[in-house]
């Protein structure tokens, strides 16, 4: 049996990564480590414990409590650690740059040091395109080689703790990878992310704030696809090697806000321009070349498919999402929106 220490994984890629790997009935075992913020929510995997009381479990811990990890790991006799706990909203990190040094970089490092320690089969990163910065409309997709250059306290927290993984594997010969994904979507995403959010607003008949213009463009890749290409790496990728995800849709901010509109058939009057981001990004744009000669994986699911599959789960699932839209989380933003 293959034992998985998974962090992060009540969040919205760890969920749908756990939920994938048990669904395969194979040789798995995933033990979930998560501190539970305010994006962890135990309802992503609500049946998991019960369908699965051999192959699963959760511990609530922060992965910067490097004595409880080494104990989890050591009860656990972990062969994998797949990192996803994380920081991960751009805003927030603009608001709180803190948190996301001390999660994304000191808890990787805390993690680094456990799978050091008990010398660990493979430590996969689960990083993003954004460790590279910002291209202009005509650039090439970032590459595996492209320079790092992140603009948010968010994205600079996430190259730092790349830059840590592989100096691990030079230094210490740790077997890692590290994955740079595009903007996921799918079930389960905390809505302050552009898709549920817009989604969320749009149902309840609320004003969808687009940043500036509305003509930044993000690459889109459903969350089932990210989660096959983690396995195939976890399971397939060359020790020490990065590999870019991606999944070949851009598109503009205003475009994708139109095309949910048009599914719920909500009216464009909805949409409200507001004051940019500060140090917005303008564009993302993958090359998964390597990943998909190396590893055989490509993007299975289109685009305009895969969006209305979403925006389908998000109003069949309105216990879930009015569960986490609580007051704390309308209290933080209407002061966002207020301040824009
Ligand atoms: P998320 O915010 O939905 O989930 C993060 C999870 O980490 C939550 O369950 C939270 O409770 C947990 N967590 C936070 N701090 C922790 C700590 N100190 N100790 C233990 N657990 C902690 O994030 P997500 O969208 O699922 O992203 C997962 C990973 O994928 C992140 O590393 C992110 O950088 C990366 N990524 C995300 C995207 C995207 O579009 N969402 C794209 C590329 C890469
Ligand atoms: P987001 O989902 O926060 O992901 P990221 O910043 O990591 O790419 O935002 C996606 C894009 O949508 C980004 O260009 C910012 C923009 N955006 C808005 O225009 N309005 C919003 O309310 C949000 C949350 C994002």
């Amino acid at each position: 049996m293959k034992k998985i220490l998974v962090t992060g994984g009540m969040g919205f890629i760890g969920s749908n990564f756990i939920r994938y790997i048990l669904s395969l009935n194979e040789d798995f075992k995933i033990i979930n480590v998560d501190k539970l913020t305010y994006a962890g929510n135990p309802e992503n995997l609500k049946e998991i414990d019960r369908k699965f009381p051999n192959e699963y479990r959760f511990y609530k811990n922060d992965i910067c409590d490097f004595a409880t990890i080494d104990k989890i790991i050591n009860k656990e006799e972990v062969d994998y650690i797949v990192n996803f706990a994380a920081e991960s909203h751009v805003d927030r990190s603009i608001d709180n740059p803190s948190i996301c040094c001390e999660t994304n970089f000191f808890g990787t490092q805390s993690l680094l040091n456990a799978a050091r320690k008990h010398k660990i089969e493979k430590f996969v990163q689960i990083s993003t395109d954004e460790v590279y910065g910002s291209l202009d409309f005509n650039d090439s997709p970032f590459t595996e080689s492209t320079h790092l250059s992140p603009n948010s306290p968010y994205s600079a927290s996430k190259a730092s703790a790349d830059l840590l993984v592989n100096s691990y594997y030079k230094t210490f010969n740790l077997p890692v990878n590290i994955t740079r994904c595009s903007n996921n979507y799918g079930p389960y995403q905390f809505p302050e992310k552009l898709i549920p959010l817009m989604i969320y607003n749009a149902t309840n008949d609320k004003e969808l704030p687009i940043y500036g213009k509305g003509i930044n463009i993000r690459d889109w890749i459903y969350v089932d696809d990210h989660c096959k290409a983690i396995l195939k790496v976890l399971l397939d990728g060359k020790i020490g090697q990065i590999y870019n995800i991606g999944g070949d849709s851009e598109i503009s901010n205003i475009d994708l806000v139109k095309k949910i509109l048009k599914i719920l058939d909500k009216p464009e009057s909805l949409i409200t321009f507001v004051t940019d981001r500060p140090g917005h990004d303008l564009r993302y744009a993958i090359d998964h070349n390597k990943i998909t000669k190396e590893l055989g994986w490509k993007p299975e699911i289109k685009f305009e498919k895969a969006l209305e599959l979403t925006v389908q789960w998000y109003l069949y699932n309105e216990e879930w999402l009015k569960n986490v839209t609580t007051k704390e989380y309308l209290t933080y933003y209407e002061k966002q929106y207020k301040n824009r």
